[in-house]
């Protein structure tokens, strides 16, 4: 019988301690969808092949990254780019790359709306088996109901805090699932009986989720290991990130914040900014507009040039640092330092050309700022 650490136990360990400043947690979020996290005719992804990312993963391994992770995506956003219609299963596409690595965390995405929780649990466990301790698990609540509608899976009764209320219920009984013998439940969304699922993990897989709204932020302090924060600025960003800890702490656990960031580096920063200004340059309105859409945007709004569509000019669909490997490296420490990171998921408009440069020039001076753990652990 494995060992499985009991409900409750799940806890970073350092946090809140001096110690807690060192080792942060670096991982990519692949590109399994074309376009990557750019919207433009010139993003250099333009598909986002198996091939493309099982060599990201491996060469994520080979630098000495801690985790990967894709996003679930059901429906493109349109326009020339024909944005993220093309998009892998993240589900088997982690099993795969489960298979071709053997250290880092493997995290995949999951819809509560979308997926049962016991065939969630047994999907999981397996991941975990097959990547022998390594499975995270992503937990989205469904933000864009487009994608669900496309499939009559969106609940109109069930209101965005319902649906965090469903994901409570959804991820309670996971959780059971995976140290109980049978799970018998009644819910308000979900009913158990008698419900079996072996084999277990070896010990609970790594969660996470990116609700960033209030009702979004309590399920994450109560539920999983890890947010992903975002925010318009430092300010914000450290906000979020703070507070997610303290609502943690209040909760009797701790949780660690990540953001995501998107890095330009050029041999300068002036050839870092061209990059980027070639991607502005094709800028797919009409994509956006998708993308505005599924945002929930109202018809009134879209095509009208405010805030949303003057920041999405740039192209970029993430929050971005462009220069050269210095000044990225200087910007991050600065974000890790001043946001009180525990991580940061990262994304390149061209992986296999930027990685390599990231692990030469970039990883080594956040490594040395932020001595590393022994191990990315999650569990005591
Ligand atoms: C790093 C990151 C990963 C996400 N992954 C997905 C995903 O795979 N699929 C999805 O539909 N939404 C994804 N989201 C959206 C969030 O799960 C969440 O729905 C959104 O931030 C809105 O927060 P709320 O649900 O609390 O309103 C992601 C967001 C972030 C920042």
């Amino acid at each position: 019988m494995t060992e499985i650490a009991g409900k409750g136990s799940i806890r970073p360990p350092d946090f809140g301690l001096p110690s807690d400043r060192g080792g942060k947690d670096l991982g990519v979020f692949l590109p399994m969808a074309n376009g990557g996290w750019i919207l433009s005719t010139n993003s250099p992804i333009r598909d986002a092949s198996y091939n493309y990312n099982c060599k990201i993963a491996v060469l994520a391994e080979e630098i000495g990254l801690d985790f990967i992770m894709s996003m679930a995506k059901w429906r493109g956003y349109g326009g020339t780019t024909q944005q993220w219609r093309y998009a892998l299963d993240s589900q088997m596409l982690m099993a795969a790359l489960a298979a071709v690595t053997k250290r880092v965390k493997v995290l995949t995405t999951v819809h509560t709306l979308l997926q049962n929780p016991a065939v969630t649990a047994k999907m999981i466990t397996t991941l975990d088996l097959i990547s022998n301790g390594r499975a995270g698990l992503n937990i989205v609540t469904g933000a864009y109901k487009g994608e669900f509608e496309q499939m009559h899976a969106w609940q109109n009764a069930v209101s965005h805090d319902e649906r965090y209320d469903l994901a409570e219920e959804w991820i309670t009984i996971i959780k059971r699932l995976w140290t109980e013998e049978a799970v018998t439940f009644d819910g308000k969304y979900f009913t158990m009986d008698d419900c079996q699922s072996d084999p277990k993990p070896a010990k609970q897989p790594f969660l996470v989720c990116a609700g960033t709204s209030e009702r979004g932020m309590r399920f994450t302090a109560d539920q999983v290991d890890a947010m992903f924060c975002g925010g318009k600025d430092d300010v914000e960003l450290a906000k979020i990130s703070t507070g997610m800890k303290v609502m943690a702490r209040e909760s009797g656990r701790s949780i660690k914040t990540y953001t995501m960031m998107n890095l330009v580096i050029g041999e300068t920063d002036a050839a870092a900014q061209a990059q980027a200004d070639y991607f502005r340059e094709g800028f797919d309105f009409e994509a956006c507009k998708g993308m505005m859409r599924a945002y929930g945007f109202l018809d009134a709004e879209i095509g009208k040039e405010n805030s949303f569509v003057q920041n999405a000019r740039s192209s970029f669909m993430s929050a971005k640092i462009i220069g050269s490997a210095d000044t990225v490296a200087k910007r991050l420490i600065e974000l890790i330092d001043r946001c009180e990171l525990d991580g940061i998921m990262l994304i390149f408009p061209e992986y296999l050309q930027s990685m390599p440069i990231f692990a030469r020039e970039i990883m080594p001076q956040i490594r040395t700022r932020f001595p590393e753990r022994k191990e990315f652990a999650h569990a005591v």
